[in-house]
């Protein structure tokens, strides 16, 4: 397969490749999909400051997170079902993210478990879970994570109530996939997704719900999975989390500045800025405009991520130059899972790492480490 150029091109790959249902229930996102399209548009509120002559002949793209070095500033991050857009898919995008030196986070939701993740893939992992009603499941997610030996924790907070996703109700898109006769016409019109898949599907399940003798039948999982989740969740549960889970923890779906803050006085190792990729509520704020005011909240006393709209190197730099730490991908890595499974998501990687390298060495930055700020970014309107 030729080399994509851009993730717009492992987009429409995935398009090509996937059952109607299946592209959507990964491009879409919530009601009329404002807060989606923001995110992306948000990177070209800032332009980028060239220095060509600081001599910039050599990049280090690498960066400290949570005692770790990465040789890239972004991650993979939580995608649930990643298994139904290639078999094995989770397993394949952890392998792809190693070999690129960075992070995979595990999605709760994810097909394989976490110790089937745990046992075909020696890299860096992190586990994303939630607040329960069932307060005794997120401490057995949290124990399992830590006999699996997942380096990190996340806890998605923007979750609590699923978006309304109306890609996904016009579709009927379903787990297990129905299989009527609409249902049957999208999968047949792509012969190599079902082809890759046909052993897969009749037994595709949410990996980690799936309790040692207890086969309880997805369709029903699916079904009482949003019903599982606790919307009273309040701080006191991220408290309890903390004092659960001893390693790093990351509260992931932050916006506003002073939860933010409360996050960093409970001791949250790290905050992902995040709109859950405008799946959840519609109208919310585009995640890098919600950058700066979480960083003014928070200063340097946890590291600050971002996620939401990130399409190309020049958004990462953006995003590191305004302050955050690193970057998640959430739909480029799925597209590219669906376009070529492992070899896809690696060369999704190194086609961001090409761009960032070529972005840094344009604008004379030798170091990520050493981002100086301001002087890389302008806003939009006072350059033009
Ligand atoms: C298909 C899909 C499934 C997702 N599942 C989860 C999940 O299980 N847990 C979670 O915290 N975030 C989940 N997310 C949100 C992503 O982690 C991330 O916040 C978002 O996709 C980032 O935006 P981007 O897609 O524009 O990169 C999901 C996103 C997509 C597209």
């Amino acid at each position: 397969m030729t080399q994509a150029q851009s993730i717009a091109e492992f987009r429409r790959r995935a398009q090509a490749r996937l059952p109607r249902p299946v592209f959507d229930f990964a491009d879409g996102g919530a009601e009329d999909e404002g807060t989606l399209r923001a995110n992306e548009r948000a990177f070209e509120s800032w332009q980028l400051l060239p220095q060509p002559l600081r001599g910039a002949a050599t990049r280090d793209l690498s960066v400290e997170l949570l005692g770790q070095r990465l040789a890239v500033p972004f991650l993979i991050g939580p995608t649930g079902l990643a298994g139904l857009f290639w078999p094995q898919g989770e397993v394949a995008s952890a392998r792809a993210a190693h070999r690129m030196g960075t992070v995979y986070c595990l999605s709760h939701g994810s097909v394989c478990s976490m110790e089937t993740l745990a046992q075909s893939h020696a890299g860096l992992r992190w586990m994303q879970v939630f607040i329960y009603k069932d307060r005794g499941f997120t401490r057995e997610l949290a124990e399992r994570a830590r006999e699996c030996r997942f380096a990190a924790l996340i806890l998605t907070i923007d979750n609590q109530l699923l978006g309304k996703r109306e890609r996904d109700l016009a579709n009927g898109f379903a787990i297990p996939p129905r299989f009527g006769l609409r249902e049957f016409a999208h999968y047949v019109s792509k012969p190599r997704w079902w082809w890759s898949m046909r052993r897969e599907l009749p037994r595709l399940s949410f990996g980690n719900y799936l309790r040692e003798g207890s086969p309880a039948s997805v369709a029903n999982l699916a079904g009482k999975m949003a019903g599982m989740l606790d919307p009273a969740m309040h701080w006191d549960d991220v408290a309890w989390l903390r004092t659960l889970w001893p390693g790093p923890l990351l509260l992931k779906g932050v916006l506003h500045p002073a939860e933010a803050a409360q996050a960093a006085r409970i001791g949250v190792d790290a905050l992902i800025v995040s709109n859950h990729g405008g799946r959840q509520l519609d109208g919310a704020i585009a995640s890098l405009d919600a950058l700066p005011a979480v960083l003014d909240a928070v200063g340097t006393s946890v590291a600050v991520l971002l996620d939401g709209g990130v399409r190309r190197g020049s958004h990462a730099l953006k995003a590191l130059a305004l302050g955050a730490r690193a970057v998640l991908l959430g739909r480029p890595h799925l597209w590219a899972l669906a376009s070529d499974g492992e070899a896809g998501v690696y060369a999704m990687l190194e086609l961001l790492r090409q761009e960032l390298d070529r972005a840094m060495g344009l604008c004379g930055i030798s170091s990520l480490g050493a981002l100086p700020g301001a002087a890389v970014l302008a806003p939009t309107r006072a350059v033009r």
